[in-house]
């Protein structure tokens, strides 16, 4: 056990994507060749923009983790455990509570942006302000020492540093451990329409999007306008389905950039060739994630493993800091 430890975790608000798997995931499965790895699905956390709808909570936290399992989350090597199943997680968001000032939660920025951004959510609540509490909760009961996180969670990870280190200086002691962000390294990747793959934007490719929606949607792309006709030479740096080719097909790109420079190919063409990459990339996943699907005791006995590891390592942080606090 002399592995550095991490921990992530997923909102289980809709399908999983092609954005997840390019910024997440794919970094999730090559890290646990290294670390020894809890991976959350972080339900309490989708119930703070979602709570007037929770049913489709339970839905996606069963989709996501087959997804993983299909991707290659492996449960004989990680913890995969859902959040709200660990009691201890809301112990340690409410002694965190306790000595969190306000003014971290109200400043942080995504915070801000969200209760903007959501609007009709109405997230403007006591609950979706202790956010970055809570996940600095989940960080600190495992100890982590690294987070895997895409930059718009990097002020979550700053919060859950200073949290920690408030939490080590009051009760003059180190008991938790100040994680580490360890910054995926997500090469710009883009939705269908160029703003960020999500499902509120309706502009994505789920993980297990059948071959007629995966050609609809990848024919949907916007190329290069400059490329009115197949004889006007296009420029594949500024072209997201350019990019695409860096992801799903990656062998292809110098021949891509020259059909395109040249004019020897038009987009029509181009895009039904990435489509077909990105079909052999899925086809077989969304094969194996049917088989896994269907296996519904297996999924929940791996999800009732994970729970009994991550609630046993959570007991023992939480014996330890309530020993420091005299509590
Ligand atoms: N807030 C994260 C997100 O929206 C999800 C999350 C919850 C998380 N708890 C975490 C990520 C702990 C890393 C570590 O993506
Ligand atoms: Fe984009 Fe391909 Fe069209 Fe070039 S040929 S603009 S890379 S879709």
């Amino acid at each position: 056990m002399s592995k550095k430890i991490i921990l992530s975790g997923m909102r289980p608000t809709g399908k999983l994507h092609l954005g997840h798997w390019v910024g997440a995931l794919s970094n999730w499965v090559s890290l646990q060749d290294s670390y020894d790895c809890f991976f959350m699905v972080a339900d309490w956390h989708a119930l703070m923009s979602e709570y007037k709808d929770p049913s489709t909570i339970n839905e996606s936290t069963f989709d996501n983790v087959c997804d993983w399992l299909t991707c290659g989350i492996d449960p004989e090597r990680s913890v995969i455990f859902v959040q709200s199943q660990v009691k201890e997680h809301l112990e340690l968001l409410m002694i965190f509570s306790a000595l969190v000032p306000l003014g971290w939660l109200s400043r942080c920025p995504t915070f801000k942006e969200q209760v903007q951004q959501l609007k009709d959510k109405e997230i403007n609540t006591y609950g979706f302000l202790g956010y970055p509490a809570l996940q600095a909760a989940d960080i600190a009961l495992y100890m982590a020492d690294c987070v895997p996180v895409g930059e718009d969670q990097l002020p979550h990870l700053e919060l859950t540093r200073e949290i920690v280190r408030r939490f080590n200086f009051i009760y003059a002691n180190e008991v938790l451990k100040e994680p580490q962000p360890l910054l995926t390294k997500a090469p710009r990747f883009l939705g269908l329409d160029l703003r960020k793959m999500s499902k509120s934007y309706n502009n994505y490719i789920s993980l297990d999007e059948d071959d007629e929606e995966i050609d609809k949607k990848v024919s949907s792309m916007i190329t290069d306008p400059a490329r009115k006709t197949k004889k006007d030479p296009g420029h594949p740096e500024i072209c997201n389905v350019y990019s695409y080719y860096s992801f799903f097909s990656p062998e292809m790109k110098q021949d891509v950039y020259k059909w395109c420079t040249k004019a020897e190919k038009g987009c029509v063409e181009c895009k039904k060739i990435l489509s077909g990459a990105i079909k052999e990339f899925i086809a077989p996943k969304r094969e194996k994630k049917m088989e896994i699907t269907a296996r519904k005791d297996y999924v929940y006995d791996i999800l009732d493993q994970g729970r009994k590891k991550a609630q046993a390592f959570a007991a023992k942080t939480m014996k330890e800091v309530r020993a420091v606090m005299k509590f």
